[in-house]
């Protein structure tokens, strides 16, 4: 049995974009507005807390630990899950404590999340074995959320959100998106199987970490089929991600994202985030323009969410230099 408790306002709509369809010539856009996931300002976390949380509840659980960036979306929505469900929250963020609260770490305080800054992805790893040892010592029972909410559990969410996609009675030829950690493109992937989805489902990555991440997503897919019980196992060659827009690095402003968040805002009210989804923007964009999709096709731009982090420095500054 998958355990799973309700967050997050779903279905999330799904919208036309017709002004940035006839701006850019087609192809036919549209958005799903995950960002209108409801928990803690939303986004695409909140699918995969659903069930991450279930099974932390199913096990007892007293506090949720989890970690990433000091402006992690991910982290956020984790904090406000716990605020939610009554439990207690320790989150391990990389980076410097910053001298004013913004954005996504704002939200993380308001919540009563405990916050642990680290210095680096290095030192995260240990600070969190050493966190979830503390809790345990003083007679709590921490659940660890892995980063990104990406692990089987965690892949639950999107397989879901496929399920979802086609009660809306919505077909595209291609699914759009940022990836990242993998669970949301492993989710859209499995659940793409489990309902004979024909159209393509591209990530475009935000970040450079160096691994292989047809491997990444080949373990989250098959784990995530394994949970189901289904004996389907996915074609590690069959994934669709693009690395052409991830040069910057990780959460480094590029022309592109800041073109991404503009036009989104400016021609359909869209308020995208500058990490995630205003690269994938960027990124939709140029491929649009390079002649990638054919004119007719329907092409969804899933939102993932991520719009506190425009409230922090240095995006502020960037956004309208
Ligand atoms: C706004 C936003 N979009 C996309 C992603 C990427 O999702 P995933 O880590 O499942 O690949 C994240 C992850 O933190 C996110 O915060």
């Amino acid at each position: 049995m998958i355990n799973r408790v309700q967050l997050a306002n779903l279905p999330t709509p799904i919208e036309p974009m017709p002004n940035l369809t006839r701006l850019l010539g087609g192809p036919e856009l549209f958005i799903k507005r995950d960002d209108l996931t409801g928990l803690g300002i939303g986004g695409n976390k909140t699918r995969k807390i659903e069930y991450l949380a279930g099974d932390a509840l199913a096990q007892d659980a007293d506090t949720l630990v989890t970690a990433g960036a000091v402006q992690s979306n991910h982290c956020r929505q984790v904090a406000a899950a716990a605020a939610k469900l009554g439990l207690r929250c320790e989150l391990v963020l990389t980076g410097e404590k910053p001298e004013h609260a913004q954005g996504n770490l704002l939200l993380d305080f308001l919540s009563d999340a405990k916050v642990h800054f680290v210095s680096s992805r290095e030192t995260r790893e240990s600070t969190l074995e050493a966190v979830v040892a503390a809790l345990s010592q003083q007679g709590r029972k921490p659940y660890l959320i892995p980063y990104g909410g990406s692990n089987a559990i965690g892949v639950m969410g999107y397989a879901n959100a496929m399920h979802e996609l086609q009660q809306q009675g919505f077909n595209p030829d291609w699914i759009v998106f940022a990836t990242s950690s993998g669970g949301t493109q492993a989710g859209l992937v499995l659940g793409a199987h489990e309902t004979n989805f024909t159209g393509k489902i591209l990530g475009i990555r935000v970040d450079l970490i160096p691994q292989d991440f047809s491997s990444v997503l080949t373990n989250l897919v098959n784990g995530g089929a394994v949970l189901c019980h289904s004996r389907w196992r996915v074609d590690p060659a069959s994934f669709l991600y693009s690395s052409d827009y991830n040069h910057a690095g990780y959460g480094v402003l590029q022309p592109s994202d800041i073109e991404g968040v503009r036009l989104f805002a400016r021609y359909e009210g869209v308020t995208l985030d500058p990490v995630y989804t205003g690269r994938a923007a960027g990124g939709l964009i140029d491929l649009i323009r390079k002649g990638f999709f054919k004119p007719n096709e329907k092409v969804l731009f899933w939102h993932t969410g991520g719009a506190p982090a425009l409230f922090a420095e240095p995006y502020q500054t960037a956004l309208l230099a």
